[in-house]
């Protein structure tokens, strides 16, 4: 079994045992940093982000240089030939001569996957505007592989912003691919997952799902509390964004009633939805799920490349 050369644009894209490649990859750097320095001397990483980026970019670019390997790229589009009019397929066709891989964050559906098609190195998706985030999802497994033992048989919660938040479209469903987890959907009626979603957790992986606006009717079942933050960005009208930011403000109060051991993780970044105080409480889990997303990434790539097969 090889990643080599492969695109990621979905994580339906990877078998199991490909994504399992990848966090096994991932903690033998966590273990080992140094022996991994190398791997990618002499490779060029392009990060080509239309849309605004802390972690995703950033993380990528650190998980290359700490490879030994080299970055080129732009974080905003309108210093970039695009401003011009240049298709994402003609751009993608003179970075593959530039570079030995790629990640692209575009606000549009389907952007990554359009350019995967002109593209002679491998392209990551780096999220797609409301429809995929695939290495969020291998930073979040490996979080949740970490902290909990095991990424089966979790009573996993996903609370705010369940219709635009690619974050969740991705995880939820790789997270149905392993058995015996059970997801509890927490949302103000207008920001529930879409149905083509729930319609495959349901019929085709056949998986238990509630629904509710109430995160405190339910924190006290929770193993992992999956905050989001409101799309903004997606919202057609600031009214209604105005009106449903401040749904769901995770405190210190609301958490006396869950699971000593739950974790809380939030893709980042945070507006409103985790207040500060939480902080310094075990439970919270996000910056070092942040930090997860460097090792994630790294695996990632090394597999992609070629530089590093499992045994
Ligand atoms: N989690 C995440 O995608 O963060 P950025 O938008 O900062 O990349």
């Amino acid at each position: 079994m090889s990643l080599k050369g492969k695109h990621l644009i979905d994580p339906g894209d990877f078998s199991l045992t490909e994504l399992n490649s990848i966090f096994q990859l991932a903690e033998k750097i966590i273990e080992n940093r140094e022996e991994f320095s190398e791997i990618c001397k002499g490779k060029i990483l392009a990060t080509l982000f239309y849309e605004p980026s802390t972690r995703t970019r950033l993380s990528f670019e650190a998980a290359m240089l700490r490879m030994g390997g080299k970055v080129l790229g732009f974080s905003d589009a309108n210093v970039s030939s695009t401003a011009k009019g240049e298709s994402i397929a003609d751009t993608i066709r003179v970075i593959s001569s530039y570079s030995d891989i790629a990640v692209i964050r575009h606000p549009k559906e389907g952007a990554p996957k359009l350019a995967s098609k002109y593209s002679a190195i491998p392209v990551i998706n780096g999220g797609d505007g409301g429809h995929q985030h695939p290495t969020q999802t291998l930073t979040d497994l490996l979080t949740i592989k970490k902290l909990k033992g095991s990424i089966s048989g979790n009573r996993v919660a996903f609370c705010g912003d369940l219709k635009f938040g690619r974050t969740v479209h991705s995880l939820i469903k790789t997270l149905s691919r392993y058995p015996e987890n059970k997801f509890v959907l927490i949302s103000p009626n207008e920001l529930r997952l879409p149905e083509h979603i729930k319609h495959i957790l349901k019929s085709d992986a056949n998986v238990e799902v509630v629904e509710t606006e109430d995160l405190e009717l339910v924190i006290d079942s929770i193993d992992i509390l999956y905050m989001t933050r409101i799309q903004k960005e997606r919202f057609f009208n600031e009214a209604d964004y105005v009106r449903l930011k401040d749904s769901y403000i995770l405190d210190k109060n609301k958490l006396k009633a869950a699971k000593k051991d739950m974790l809380i993780m939030h893709p980042l970044p945070r507006v409103n939805e985790i207040d500060y105080d939480v902080d310094d409480d075990d439970r919270a889990v996000y910056f070092r799920q942040a930090e997860y997303g460097v090792y994630a990434r790294m695996a990632l790539m090394a597999l992609l490349l070629g530089v590093y097969e499992n045994a």
